[in-house]
């Protein structure tokens, strides 16, 4: 297990080298480079993008990214991609058991199944959402998205993120972003491996505005890791690097491993976020806050207010308010939601909605507090309660979610979803 170092900071400017001297000093591109590097920058944003949204790093590397053969299209399994027009999106609700794992030895890549989707990748808009299930570490293969960043929402197994920028070891609880275009190879550290995987295909996600808040609350930044400069000087076997591009998949071969950079510095970077660290904001004298109080990161659209994508979570939390019916009310939304659940149970429903599993309400259609919970919430003695070893979390999107036909057919899928609401009583007494 290497001995993993992290900077702390959001966004944040870093400059790094895995060994000494490797880091040009005061400028980016000496006329050679330090130990016989090759000086290459990743843009993450235009050139001319304003200070505070330009992103970009520089790399010292063993070889450039340009050495390698020609792409060939691979098949694309399960993934899925714009303009997720497989099957007519319903108005219902729906809801999934977690996907089962592979039986077989199967990697990240290959383990991939979009459930859902929206907007146009080649507009950068809208997201993709995806499930892992992993039984194999990739060793020789890489992949990348330059369809969109990455937000990995793990829910079963350690996973270590071996990345171009750097190692990121990610736990169930955590979360790791990977940036457009950075590439990667995932190793297990359990036998098997889930999780959410979120691709947005819009501007990079951020910590949203406080406001009144002030300047600190929900996620700080400087809980946010990023790796130092590791590198992978392998060049004894073939390397597959798949690219996912435009929707599809594709792979090259490398006659090297392509995490071969020495020192970088910039600020287009992998990071992590242990969402345990999310300082919750809640109400405490009566009703339920809107559910953005909870937002961890945004990607914001053109439109002020209107994300194309928030990230946010339901953690363990103190519920004191008074005279008020606690749990999520009843909601229609022009937002679109989608929600899985990490661990534990959900304060919404009282049984159907598992770790690993997902659900998806989309625009307009309502959705709320089974009939269980209801009942339960309506009568509760209304003292102060921890809600302790749950995490649920949304991702919120602009546009409606299309489900893809897989996650229509699948057997995981809830036909039955629509009783928990079902027996709901009238208690109208005029
Ligand atoms: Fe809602």
């Amino acid at each position: 297990m290497p001995n993993l170092k992290y900077f702390s900071g959001f966004g944040n400017e870093f400059a790094t080298e895995a060994h000494s001297g490797a880091l040009p000093v005061g400028q980016n591109a000496p006329q050679k480079a330090p130990l016989g590097l090759y000086t290459e920058q990743l843009s993450g944003s235009p050139f001319t993008a304003p200070r505070h949204l330009n992103r970009r790093t520089w790399t010292y590397r063993i070889r450039p990214s340009v050495m390698h053969k020609p792409y060939e299209r691979i098949a694309n399994g399960m993934v899925r991609s714009t303009p997720f027009n497989e099957v007519e999106t319903t108005p219902s609700q729906l809801r999934w058991d977690p996907l089962p794992l592979p039986t077989t030895p199967v990697d990240f890549v290959d383990g991939l199944t979009t459930l859902a989707g929206n907007g146009d990748l080649t507009m950068h808009s809208g997201v993709a959402i995806h499930i892992y299930a992993a039984t194999k570490s990739m060793t020789d293969r890489f992949f990348y998205s330059a369809d969109g960043e990455l937000l990995f929402v793990p829910q079963l197994g350690r996973i270590m993120l071996h990345t171009e920028l750097g190692i990121l070891e990610v736990t169930p609880g955590e979360i790791a972003l990977i940036p457009r275009g950075i590439k990667f190879r995932v190793e297990l550290l359990d036998p098997q491996a889930r999780g959410y995987l979120l691709e947005n295909y819009g501007q990079t996600f951020r910590l949203p505005e406080l406001g009144p808040i002030g300047a600190n609350g929900l996620a700080n930044s400087r809980d946010f890791h990023t790796p130092h400069a590791a590198y992978d000087d392998r060049d004894n076997a073939t390397f597959q690097v798949v690219a996912k591009f435009q929707g599809n998949l594709w792979a090259s071969d490398f006659d090297h491993s392509p995490l071969d950079v020495v020192a970088w510095h910039g600020n287009y970077a992998p990071c992590k976020y242990d969402l345990a660290r999310f300082n919750c904001i809640n109400s405490v004298s009566f009703d339920h806050p809107d559910p953005s109080i909870y937002t961890v990161l945004t990607s914001p659209s053109e439109l002020p207010g209107t994300a194309n994508v928030d990230f946010a979570i339901f953690p363990p939390r103190w519920i004191v308010a008074e005279h008020t019916f606690r749990p999520p009310w009843f909601h229609r939304n022009f937002m679109n939601e989608f929600m899985g659940l990490v661990t534990g149970e959900y304060d919404a429903k009282a049984e159907g909605f598992v770790p690993g599993g997902a659900s998806l309400h989309n625009c307009m259609s309502g959705h709320g507090p089974d009939a269980e919970t209801f009942d339960r919430a309506s009568k509760a003695d209304l003292k102060p309660v921890k809600l302790e070893g749950t995490l649920a979390f949304m991702f919120e999107t602009r546009f409606v979610c299309r489900p893809t036909k897989f996650a229509m057919d699948t057997a995981a899928r809830q036909h039955e979803y629509y009783t928990c609401w079902q027996t709901l009583k009238k208690n109208f007494k005029p």
